[in-house]
């Protein structure tokens, strides 16, 4: 039986983080977890987010994973050190990968955030990068709206377009580079920003640097896995299951024929 590499979220957005570590590591198994009764996490106060947070992660641990991936910036804002402190596997998050990724395409140095009110206002975002370079300026903005549209599976109708112009009005007439898309619902919406922010405007999403990350730590661990056993995933979620299934059903489509998926419900 292989180990699993765990990854968490509040709903559908760490998919978007699951997808990409599917293409990087076809190899592995992945246990998801969606916490789609109590999303979104974005509006709560940090310290609820980061109870929910270890809830979660206790919950995965019984799995006995090889690694947390904590593909939620709001929850990794909240709770990544304490969760890493508290285990003995690897725990990542996605803010860090976020900044990093910025950095390595910003050619001015002016630097976007969207993210999740809790996000936001954690700063976590601008530490990061000015962490990393003290050249960078930063412009960050909540977007509220944007992960329940995700979660109802809005993704590019002309009502979304609009609601996505409207928030992200301010940050049009700012001279950007890129804007990172600091909560990992957005990567959903990444036409329709696209599309408003202008053909100028670099997207980035952790995405990428996050399963790079994961398969950094699992090679120098030797944790990668090596047999041609086909994956298994699990995909755990708290709340009605017919939209996640649906959601996770079409977004991973082309990772998921060859292997064997399973969607379970699950109360804390
Ligand atoms: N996808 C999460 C994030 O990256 C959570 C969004 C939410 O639940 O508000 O922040």
């Amino acid at each position: 039986m292989q180990q699993a590499i765990a990854i968490l979220d509040s709903g559908v957005g760490g998919l978007t983080v699951a997808k990409e570590m599917m293409r990087q590591l076809p190899r592995e198994s992945m246990i998801y977890f969606g916490d789609t009764a109590r999303t979104p996490y974005g509006p709560r106060d940090l310290q609820e987010v980061r109870s929910f947070t270890h809830q979660i992660v206790d919950h995965l641990m019984t799995y006995n994973p090889k690694m947390i991936v904590i593909a939620c910036n709001t929850a990794t804002a909240a709770a990544l050190d304490e969760i890493t402190d508290k285990l003995d596997i690897p725990v990542i998050g996605v803010i860090h990968p976020g900044a990093r990724a910025a950095i390595s395409k910003a050619s001015n140095g002016s630097i976007g955030v969207i993210g999740t009110q809790g996000t936001i206002d954690s700063g976590a975002y601008t530490h990061a990068l000015e962490q990393i370079s003290p050249f960078v300026n930063v412009v960050s903005r909540a977007c509220p709206s944007f992960v329940p549209l995700v979660e109802q599976g809005h993704f590019d109708s002309r009502a979304t377009y609009e609601i996505v112009k409207n928030e992200l009005q301010p940050l049009r007439e700012l001279p950007l580079d890129c804007l990172i898309l600091g909560c990992t619902h957005y990567p959903f919406l990444a036409d329709t920003i696209q599309r408003v922010m202008g053909p100028s405007v670099n997207l980035i999403s952790s995405a990428e640097e996050t399963a790079r990350e994961v398969s950094t730590i699992l090679y120098e661990k030797g944790q990668l896995e090596i047999s041609d056993d086909i994956p298994q995933h699990t995909f755990l979620y708290t709340g009605a299951s017919e939209l996640f299934e649906k959601i996770s059903k079409k977004w991973l489509a082309e990772y998921l024929t060859r292997t064997q998926s399973t969607w379970q419900n699950v109360s804390l």
